[in-house]
């Protein structure tokens, strides 16, 4: 059934008559044959076997000629088209050009056209129908079309040099039976005779190497290639799977290799790459291609590998073409090959995403496995896209930095901590990536509070002081570690100044602000950012309906009125904080009653009859007793859940916010909530026990 694999061209049984009657000499006598079945010539039949009636039109029909066939598959850039189609014109010892137009829009018909200006070497095919660019399957076509036994293969902004044939020898001694008696022979006597044999007798081919680029121009040379067309087919071409960009040039070099080939480097004296509009896009984008890249290889695993009979040759359908000159052909698919995405399964697809984001995390800005471990897809992509858009600015050889921030304890200590680390990156050019673990102090997810866009780390598996991870993991000794939760010991100290180094990822554990350079966090620059954060819609919602009932012409209260025994459940204060700090917290929180604060508003009230307040307390119970003392009065949040338990820390978000937008502020001397809603607010709140109810103090 071997023919029959081949008959994917429908062509219309008229047509055919059309062709048998094109006067020699034409270089591409249409007999529509499978020509790479052809016995060589001299055994050829005077007469052909009968044309099918379906059969294919891209193929020539008569022995495969010795001579260089061009082959190009562009999508649009009709300019630079119009450059190197010129070029390939004056390279030496061709004799055929074919151009793939793939659905460029408009046509390159008129550019092929004019360029080629009557040369006869040159036909175009113009492929309708497509909507997007796939490599394989144009060259694929495009070389199947051929008519030469050599192959020079460009993309459509490649210029060739005049002496490209003669400088790249495709010779070989493949068929040489002394030869390859020798080489095969593994008994020789002589090793190195043999090797230099199988040398001698092995076919190569020529393909550009990134690795050899000498610039950035050269770096997109990787896809040329000068290969024999027989040695193209037999290994199916190019992998039709391949359906986005990326691999397809290596994963055919590769399969050539394991074929037997011999890959030589061209020489990159006789091709360049012509810079236009696309290429610089391109160049900065290279580092988001390279996962792409990474992606198709991992996902090619999963496969087997492509062969000549694994090529799923699908159907064309012949629409249009130039009988007598036989230049030009339009074709439309009639079916296509599926691709990667479709024969991996889903699950595959999805690791294999996240492998190819860990390897350019990894490999390009080595941030270490442990850490991404537990970062989702979209996160990781995420932190290199901005990473890649970071090197818009930076040298090559200084890869972008980042800040990661262990946000610790209650939401105002993680606030303050966050707002001091996202201005220290802003100051030092780092990435933020945010840790944000749901603990006994706060059940809620960063997401759950903001809606910005930014990478947060939901579980952190590597654990403090990180002692022995560089040893499988060089990517930790990047780092310079900051932990001001001085509890958690081993070289924990709170309040550490920090030095930027900007060749190091900084890790930063802590409930408090960065100790480091004013220029580089200050409360000022720090509650900027925090301010420019995003609360969820549910958050704004909520703060909308205050604002609506005057917020900004209350007074916000806020009532820390728990003693830390009555305080957060699983949370042991004395192993968390230390003993003088409790004890110290303690003393305040005992200070900051709600009944110290009645006497407060009595006094306000005195002196302004109308006020109204907001209250925000981390005891509900309390406002009841203040709705009573004070009808009509005040304001809150009603919630009936713990703030510290998953969404219902939503309200705890409410309430600073609010606090933050009331005229004037009463707090709680050491609370940190008190201090995020001064933060957000940008006032100075006055504070139970040290800026009102002194006496009172005394006597507790
Ligand atoms: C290329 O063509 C020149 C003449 O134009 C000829 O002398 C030379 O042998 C040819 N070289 C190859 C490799 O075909
Ligand atoms: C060629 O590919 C087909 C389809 O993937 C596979 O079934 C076949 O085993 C392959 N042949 C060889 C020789 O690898
Ligand atoms: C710092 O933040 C400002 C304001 O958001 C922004 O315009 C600037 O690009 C940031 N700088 C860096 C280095 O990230
Ligand atoms: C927080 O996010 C993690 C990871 O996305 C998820 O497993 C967890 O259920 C979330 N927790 C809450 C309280 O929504
Ligand atoms: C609490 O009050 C003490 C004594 O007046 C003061 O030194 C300290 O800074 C205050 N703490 C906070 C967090 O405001």
């Amino acid at each position: 059934m071997r023919k029959a694999s081949y008959l994917h061209i429908l062509l219309l049984p008229a047509l055919l008559l059309l062709f048998l009657e094109i006067p020699g000499p034409v270089l591409y006598p249409k007999r529509l044959y499978p020509a790479d079945t052809l016995p060589p010539a001299s055994h050829l039949p005077t007469d052909y076997p009968p044309l099918a009636p379906l059969t294919r039109v891209i193929a020539p029909d008569h022995p495969i000629l010795p001579g260089v066939s061009i082959v190009a598959c562009c999508m649009n850039r009709h300019e630079t088209l119009r450059t190197v189609l010129a070029r390939w014109r004056a390279v030496a010892n061709v004799s055929e050009i074919i151009v793939v137009d793939w659905s460029s829009n408009p046509p390159l018909r008129d550019v092929v056209e004019h360029v080629a200006d009557g040369d006869p070497r040159v036909r175009l095919i113009r492929v309708d129908g497509e909507d997007q660019w796939i490599l394989s399957r144009a060259y694929n076509l495009a070389v199947r079309a051929t008519s030469f036994d050599k192959i020079l293969r460009t993309d459509c902004d490649y210029s060739i040099g005049n002496q490209f044939v003669q400088v790249h020898d495709l010779t070989d001694h493949r068929d040489d039976p002394i030869l390859r008696q020798s080489a095969l022979n593994p008994h020789h006597p002589d090793a190195a005779l043999t090797a230099a044999a199988r040398k001698l007798a092995s076919p190569k081919f020529y393909a550009g190497n990134y690795q050899h680029a000498r610039n950035e121009n050269e770096i997109h040379l990787n896809g040329a290639v000068y290969i024999k067309r027989a040695d193209f087919l037999r290994i199916g071409g190019y992998d039709e799977r391949i359906q986005t960009y990326g691999w397809d040039d290596e994963d055919l070099y590769g399969r050539l290799v394991e074929a037997g080939l011999q890959k030589q480097d061209i020489n990159y004296d006789h091709v360049s790459h012509v810079p236009h509009g696309d290429t610089s896009r391109a160049q900065k984008d290279v580092k988001f291609v390279q996962v792409e890249i990474d992606l198709n290889s991992l996902l090619l695993k999963h496969l087997p590998k492509w062969n000549s009979s694994a090529v799923d040759f699908h159907e064309w359908q012949l629409s249009d073409y130039a009988p007598h000159t036989d230049s030009y052909a339009v074709l439309t698919a009639v079916t296509k090959p599926r691709s990667l995405k479709d024969l991996v399964a889903p699950a595959n697809i999805k690791s294999a995403w996240n492998m190819a984001l860990g390897q350019r995390l990894a490999n390009d800005y080595q941030v270490p496995w442990d850490i991404m471990e537990t970062m989702d897809v979209a996160s990781k992509r995420s932190l290199l896209v901005r990473l890649n858009q970071r090197m818009e600015h930076r040298a090559p050889s200084q890869p972008a930095r980042i800040l990661f921030a262990h946000c610790m304890h209650g939401l105002g200590n993680r606030l303050r901590a966050l707002g001091s680390a996202m201005s220290f990156a802003n100051q030092t050019d780092r990435e933020l990536v945010i840790i944000w673990e749901t603990d006994a102090h706060i059940a809620a997810n960063f997401t759950d509070l903001f809606s910005d866009n930014l990478v947060v780390v939901t579980h952190f598996k590597p654990t403090w002081p990180f002692l022995g991870y560089d040893k499988w993991d060089k990517a930790w000794l990047n780092f310079e570690f900051f932990n001001y939760m001085e509890m958690e010991g081993q070289g924990a100290i709170k309040g550490q100044q920090i030095v930027d180094k900007p060749d190091k990822h900084f890790y930063f554990k802590s409930a408090y602000v960065m100790e480091a350079d004013a220029q580089l966090t200050n409360w000022d620059k720090d509650n900027d950012m925090l301010k420019s954060l995003t609360p969820v819609s549910e958050v704004t919602e909520m703060i909308k309906q205050h604002e609506n009932k005057g917020l900004e012409r209350m007074v916000g209260i806020h009532i820390r009125d728990r003693t830390l025994d009555r305080d957060i459940k699983n949370v042991n204060f004395g192993t968390e904080y230390g003993d003088a700090a409790s004890k110290e917290m303690e003393y305040w929180r005992r200070k900051s009653s709600y009944k110290t604060f009645m006497v407060e508003m009595h006094e306000m009230l005195k002196r302004d009859p109308s006020l109204r307040f907001y209250v925000a307390t981390d005891t509900m119970d309390v406002i009841p007793k203040l709705e009573t003392e004070f009808p009509g009065k005040i304001v809150s949040t009603s919630r009936n859940c713990d703030d510290r338990d998953g969404h219902c820390v939503r309200f705890a978000l409410v309430d600073i916010i609010c606090l933050s937008r009331t005229k004037e502020l009463i707090g709680s001397n050491w609370s940190s909530f008190t201090e995020a809603a001064s933060r957000m607010g940008g006032k100075k709140p006055r504070l139970a026990g040290q800026d009102f109810a002194v006496d009172a103090s005394r006597s507790v």
